[in-house]
């Protein structure tokens, strides 16, 4: 009997061992060795030295996943698909004081997401710009690129992001970035969002955005964008919402507004636009929030037909030297400034 129950035993534990150990490696995810090496590195450069992945992280498309780190299979091989690096969870991957792109993050071959969250933060000390080489080699695959709250990010946008062919959203949002906005975005055909607000650029806005005509979000706010608006802005006709305000643009609103037949918001407060209001804006018949204040613009409000705007709730046209009467039309809208802060 003992001997019996004792084999049992001994088979049950060999059973165990085996189911233990078959289940593991059946468990491993399997990964390029190259892919592995690549994300381990990209994030070192990030993270620090300190941070050792083949360590803390043997399986990390598998049982020890990275926070912020995606993954997705390929012919039966797992690959990295999304990289966010920055302090946006209690475990997320935080960034060293000295931080360091590695040609390593470009090998990320099916790279579709890479954010940068809260990371380049010491603008005395460290500033970081954003390196212009090897952007190409993300191009097959990347659709979403994103660095926020970076006031550590200096430098010039790199031309090389106007290779990313694939990208429907870029947001580069209040870091301290500066120079002119690279004319071959306009090529980036497929963005549908495109967020440079609360940066240092300069210069004009090109002619070439025209081109983005799937472009729903544009947002350039808080810049020192000057000159007066490309023409060719009448040409991103799917436009749901374009905010450029707080810049130093001039000069006068454009009749092509009239072709942003889906435009819900338009905020162009704080810049230097004049020429009176332009009869166009009757024509943009999605309008629910349309602020103009502080901007010499002058002219009158009795010209235009407010009435085609069924849709607006939000009108601020405060502090723009506007003369004359309200018209009665304007009675129907729910929150209205016109006079106010002069
Ligand atoms: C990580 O640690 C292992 C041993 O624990 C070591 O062999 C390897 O070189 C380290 N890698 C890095 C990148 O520091
Ligand atoms: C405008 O919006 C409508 C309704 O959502 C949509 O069908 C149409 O395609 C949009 N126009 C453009 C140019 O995207």
């Amino acid at each position: 009997m003992k001997s019996i129950s004792q084999a049992i035993f001994a088979l049950s534990i060999l059973c165990l061992v085996s189911w233990c150990f078959g289940e593991e490696e059946f468990d491993v995810s399997p990964m390029e060795k190259t892919e592995q090496e690549a994300l381990y590195s990209a994030i070192q450069g990030f993270a620090g030295n300190w941070w050792n992945g083949s360590d803390l992280y043997p399986d990390p498309c598998g049982w020890t996943p990275i926070q912020g780190v995606s993954c997705d299979l390929f012919d039966g091989l797992w690959y990295v698909t999304a990289l966010n690096i920055g302090p946006v969870h209690d475990n997320s991957l935080g960034c060293a004081r000295n931080v360091k792109f590695r040609p390593q993050l470009f090998e990320l071959k099916h790279l579709r997401t890479l954010s940068f969250f809260n990371c380049f933060v010491s603008s005395g000390r460290y500033p970081i710009t954003i390196p212009s080489k090897n952007w190409e080699k993300l191009a097959g695959s990347l659709e979403s690129l994103e660095f926020r709250s970076n006031p550590g990010l200096i430098g010039k946008i790199p031309t090389t992001f106007g290779l990313l062919n694939k990208l429907q959203s870029l947001v580069l949002l209040d870091n301290g970035l500066t120079g002119e906005l690279p004319t071959n975005f306009g090529s980036l055909i497929n963005l549908k969002r495109l967020m440079l607000a609360g940066n240092r650029f300069t210069g004009q806005i090109p002619n070439s955005f025209g081109g983005l005509s799937e472009l729903l979000i544009f947002d350039l706010s808080r810049n020192s964008l000057s000159v007066s608006l490309p023409l060719t802005i009448g040409s991103l006709h799917a436009l749901l919402k374009l905010d450029l305000s707080n810049n130093l643009l001039e000069g006068n609103l454009p009749a092509e507004f009239s072709n942003l037949k889906n435009l819900t918001l338009l905020d162009l407060r704080n810049n230097k636009f004049s020429g009176g209001l332009t009869l166009s804006l009757q024509e943009m018949y999605s309008l629910e929030e349309l602020v103009l204040s502080n901007n010499p613009i002058g002219g009158n409000l009795i010209s235009l037909k407010w009435k085609n705007l069924q849709r607006l709730v939000i009108l601020d046209l405060s502090n723009m030297g506007l003369t004359g009467e309200i018209p009665e039309s304007i009675s129907g809208i729910e929150e209205v400034e016109i006079f106010g802060s002069q």
